[in-house]
């Protein structure tokens, strides 16, 4: 009897939500997150310009203009291509929201 209320237990556990952090991530961070590598985590450097806490329509513009090719032919243009208009607007508005750190 004892183990059968212990199995009870673990299929109610099994069947809760899992907590708030484990869910999925704001789409904006995932598609970002692809960034990470060259900007830093959450676009905090160090590395090339810091994403983190840039306004959204700045950096929405920067990527439709290197899309376009009107940024020369660096790293960029490629890595802007395979976004789509409504992905970069989550990209910029996610780097947007992210603070800013001034410490490096
Ligand atoms: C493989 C490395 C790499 C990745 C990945 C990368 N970048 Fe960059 N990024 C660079 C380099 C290098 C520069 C500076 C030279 C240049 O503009 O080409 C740059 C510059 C920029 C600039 C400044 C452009 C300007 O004209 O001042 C923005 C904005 C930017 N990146 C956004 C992004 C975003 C958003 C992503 C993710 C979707 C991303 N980058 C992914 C390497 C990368």
């Amino acid at each position: 009897m004892r183990l059968m209320s212990w199995c009870a237990a673990l299929a109610v556990m099994a069947a809760a939500p899992l907590p708030t952090h484990a869910q999925t991530p704001p789409p904006g961070r995932l598609l970002a997150s692809n960034c990470f590598q060259c900007h830093g985590t959450d676009g905090r450097g160090p590395g090339f310009e810091r994403l983190a806490g840039m306004p959204a329509d700045e950096l929405y513009d920067e990527m439709l203009e290197m899309r376009a090719g009107k940024e020369g032919t660096g790293l960029m243009v490629k890595h802007s291509m395979i976004y789509t208009d409504a992905q970069l607007r989550l990209i910029a508005d996610w780097f947007a929201a992210q603070p800013r750190l001034t410490s490096r």
